[in-house]
């Protein structure tokens, strides 16, 4: 089996190049991806699959071995794009102005299509099914995976496990990422409104000053990761926007916040928010201003199961060889494949794509990113190979 999976790998890299290429050349945001979701559609109907559409557009479609009903594991990609726009010179640069597959999910998309390619001409060699979901909206809350879950993408079959793949161009090409447990962190969104009451600048004791309020607050508010936050659970709090409309002589009436919570446990994540709310609002009243906070909750923590996680890794040691194998540290980024993680066990792994020498270096969400394509012979081999290897547990 490996063996044929290798070969089948290779025989199809040239065409899931080509697809990633189309990806990357026609990208659409978040909940819009009406062309790809079709594209995807026409290739597994091409492969000989039933696509299903689901959740506007997404689109799942299943490969059924030998006992399709003995168990079913779920092989996910997320097809979504950027408001990015693409700096790099490449022949399949993006055609949409303004629009970038800047997270490699023209990566994953097309390593899920040749994966489909693979195992269905494998279909008759393993028992099980596996369920191929092209997931929308990762990068958009409330997120793509959220709403399959919602139009019931882990019933009708219900699969029992579930693997998801990424691009790490931190990571040289050849070389994969796994992490048991505790991986990616819940994102919260902190809108902070600090009101006072302005004036000339030049006298502060008649006024309340917003812009003092708020640099307080920016400082105590480190003391929810610091003093508050239990050691053993990551936790980070940034402020990334602080508006102060005045002058070097004008103190205004209010300053506006904006900033991101971080964490990697459920319970922490809610006590964190009421910590915030709280020291927010007293903060600032007790120096005479209002305080108005909103916490928008974003994507869970990504967990991945201990002993799913621990299989993969050791199939994956077959297919790339121990030297490969990279143990990940943990990452505070968020991912909705976390939602999944949450419903069943999951495993979330890192495929490398970074190539040095040819300058293929920059990070995920940059107008210059890109990666190495002959990862995607290794994504779409391996993936299959991780499957059928789970299938047979
Ligand atoms: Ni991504």
């Amino acid at each position: 089996m490996l063996a044929q999976i290798q070969y089948l790998a290779q025989s199809v890299a040239e065409r899931v190049i080509g697809h990633r290429r189309h990806l990357h050349a026609y990208p659409e945001l978040s909940f819009h991806e009406f062309q790809t979701a079709t594209y995807i559609a026409n290739e597994l109907k091409n492969i000989g699959l039933l696509p299903q559409p689901m959740a506007k557009t997404g689109v799942v479609a299943l490969i059924e071995g030998r006992n399709p009903d003995k168990k079913t594991v779920a092989l996910r990609a997320d097809i979504d794009a950027l408001p990015i726009k693409e700096a790099n010179d490449v022949p399949y640069k993006s055609t949409r102005e303004g629009v970038m597959h800047a997270c490699g999910h023209d990566a994953h998309t097309a390593s899920l299509l040749g994966v489909a390619h693979i195992l269905h001409q494998l279909r008759h060699e393993f028992e099980g099914t596996v369920k191929l979901i092209f997931q929308p909206g990762e990068e958009k809350i409330p997120g793509g995976a959220y709403l399959m879950i919602q139009a019931g993408v882990l019933q009708n079959p219900a699969p029992s496990h579930i693997i998801g793949q990424h691009v790490m161009p931190q990571l040289p090409v050849g070389k994969i990422g796994f992490r048991e447990g505790m991986y990616m962190a819940s994102t919260d969104e902190l809108y902070i409104r600090v009101i006072g009451k302005g004036g000339h600048a030049a006298m502060p004791d008649r006024l309340i000053d917003p812009v003092y309020m708020a640099a307080h607050l920016v400082v105590s508010l480190q003391q929810v990761v610091s003093r508050m936050a239990p050691p053993r659970i990551p936790s980070v709090l940034s402020i990334g926007r602080f508006i102060a409309e005045g002058a070097t002589n004008i103190i205004p009436n209010e300053v506006l916040m904006q900033g991101t919570f971080r964490t990697m446990n459920e319970e922490w994540r809610e006590e964190a928010h009421q910590r915030i709310r709280k020291l927010a609002t007293e903060l600032v009243s007790s120096m005479g201003g209002v305080c108005e906070i909103e916490i928008r909750k974003g994507y869970p923590y990504l967990t991945n199961d201990p002993e799913l996680t621990a299989r993969m890794r050791q199939a994956a040691q077959t297919y790339v060889g121990k030297e490969n194998l990279v143990e990940l540290d943990l990452w505070m980024a968020g991912e909705d494949f976390a939602y999944y993680a949450q419903e069943i066990p999951g495993c979330f792994y890192r495929l490398g794509t970074r190539n040095e020498a040819r300058g293929i270096v920059s990070g995920v969400h940059t107008p210059t990113f890109d990666i190495d394509e002959s990862a995607l012979t290794i994504g779409c081999g391996l993936m299959s190979w991780l499957a059928v290897e789970e299938l047979r547990q």
